[in-house]
């Protein structure tokens, strides 16, 4: 199941991705696709807002993952510097995938093998507009497609 935005401004894209942040619950697991500078930490500004995080959402640079609290914990992934995914085991992943909190991955690509069956991605496109963005979510499991139901209600 899929479904398409637009967005034309960080802003929007701020909104959407609250949205979201609203319906999330513990173990949910977001994949953010798209190139640099696409909008994938905007986005995840938003699922924090969405999940009450009242801290700042930078991307983890230098580490894999920040954890933020709030409603219910947000692990934010960036993988962009992964190798190699088995250097996810020595993090211990499993605990942040499936524990008590909600994943946002950036750079989803670098889990290889580790790609969770049931999960939600969101691919942003750059459109020829520098602001325009078009944000595909496309659901991998009923939860998934419970959420994208949920979204335009
Ligand atoms: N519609 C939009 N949605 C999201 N970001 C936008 C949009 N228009 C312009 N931008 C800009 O694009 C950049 C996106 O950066 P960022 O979220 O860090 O990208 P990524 O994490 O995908 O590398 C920001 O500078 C933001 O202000
Ligand atoms: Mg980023």
């Amino acid at each position: 199941m899929e479904k398409v935005y637009t967005s034309n401004s960080r802003e929007e894209t701020i909104k959407l991705g609250e949205k979201l942040g609203r319906l999330l619950k513990k173990r949910d697991i977001i994949l953010l696709y798209g190139e640099l500078g696409s909008g994938k930490t905007v986005f995840t500004k938003g699922i924090a807002k969405g999940l009450e995080i009242e801290e700042p959402i930078t991307s983890p640079t230098f580490t894999l993952v920040n954890e933020h609290r709030g409603r219910i914990p947000l692990y934010h992934f960036d993988l962009y510097r992964l190798d190699d995914y088995t250097a996810l085991y020595d993090i211990g992943y499993e605990e942040y995938f499936y524990d008590e909190g909600v994943c946002a991955v950036e750079w989803p690509e670098r889990l290889g093998p580790l790609l969770p069956k049931e999960r939600l991605e969101v691919v942003i496109q750059k459109e020829k507009n520098e602001e325009e963005r078009v944000i595909l979510f496309k659901a991998f499991g009923k939860r998934y497609e419970g959420i994208l139901k949920e979204m335009d209600q």
